[in-house]
């Protein structure tokens, strides 16, 4: 199903490390097949983020996110994409500890989903584990500056990399390049920043809350589908408002069935004559 738009040949991690600099790539996030056949068409590279958790779960943030989940979520994406390279997140709690820990569960994800590719939130420190991974087959999409798992450390979801640590987020960005990731999220950076880290590190960088300089976007599907009628972060186009649509599609329905205007005459099936008996 492609609504549209012609099936694009399947793209691999090396073919979105060969598009540094050149068209910008087009990334989304799916979490559900119908989605994911939507979005197939029209993006280099869609993502099963542990975003979910917030977006499908009503999680009050993504720590509560585990590996059945993106499992789960992983085997519905992957039913509905043909072209669009799949990457999975790992949930936190499953890579941190030491780089065997995070092989053993991105082969998991690898195994059970099908995906191309795993990403993981953290620079400098995650280094050695994105060296491991990548040498191991596992293609590996880093993430840095406000990676939402460290929301804690954080004290909230803030910009990251104002001022002098600028520099720290660079450091990140260099590390994991070298350690071997096909490509960099950069979320919520200072502008300035993100194109700085653009023309310093030669894997792609995507943006999110960072800079059109980037080599690609990203956002969460159900934030630029308007999903959510009450909150909206700076960085997030709407280009649809779905959840006002919906809300009033909802309403009707109940008016409709309130007062039996629906199902109306064309819902409901006709039989024989005479081959009901008479009430009472
Ligand atoms: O989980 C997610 O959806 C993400 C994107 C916001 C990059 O990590």
């Amino acid at each position: 199903m492609t609504y549209g738009k012609a099936p694009k040949p399947p793209l691999s991690p090396p073919a979105v490390l060969a598009r540094k600099g050149g068209e910008p790539i087009v990334c989304l996030t799916a979490y559900t097949t119908p989605i994911a056949q939507l979005v197939d068409a029209h993006c280099d590279l869609v993502l099963v983020g542990d975003s979910v958790g917030m977006v499908l779960h009503g999680l009050p943030n993504t720590l509560g996110v585990d590996l059945d989940m993106m499992v789960m979520h992983g085997k519905a994406v992957r039913r509905g994409l043909k072209s669009a390279l799949m990457v999975v997140d790992l949930p936190f709690g499953t890579y941190e500890e030491s780089p065997q820990q995070a092989f053993r569960n991105a082969a998991t994800l690898m195994r059970e989903t099908g995906c191309d590719a795993v990403k993981l939130e953290g620079g400098v420190h995650m280094a050695e584990t994105i060296a491991f991974l990548t040498r191991r087959a596992i293609p590996v999409m880093a993430h840095i500056g406000l990676t939402p798992q460290s929301v804690n450390t954080f004290g909230g979801y803030k910009v990251q990399g104002r001022g002098a640590d600028a520099h720290a987020v660079l450091r990140d960005a260099q590390d994991v390049a070298e350690a071997g990731a096909f490509a960099v999220v950069i979320e919520k950076v200072p502008d300035i920043l993100a194109r700085r880290i653009t023309s310093d590190v030669d894997i792609p960088t995507i943006g999110i809350g960072a800079s059109a300089a980037c080599d690609g976007q990203i956002l969460v599907v159900d934030d630029m589908l308007g999903m959510f009628a009450d909150f909206k972060p700076k960085f997030v186009k709407r280009y649809a408002h779905l959840a006002g649509d919906a809300e009033r599609a909802i309403a009707a329905y109940a008016e409709d069935v309130r007062s039996r205007r629906f199902p109306a005459a064309e819902h409901v099936f006709g039989d024989l004559p005479a081959s009901v008996p008479d009430a009472g």
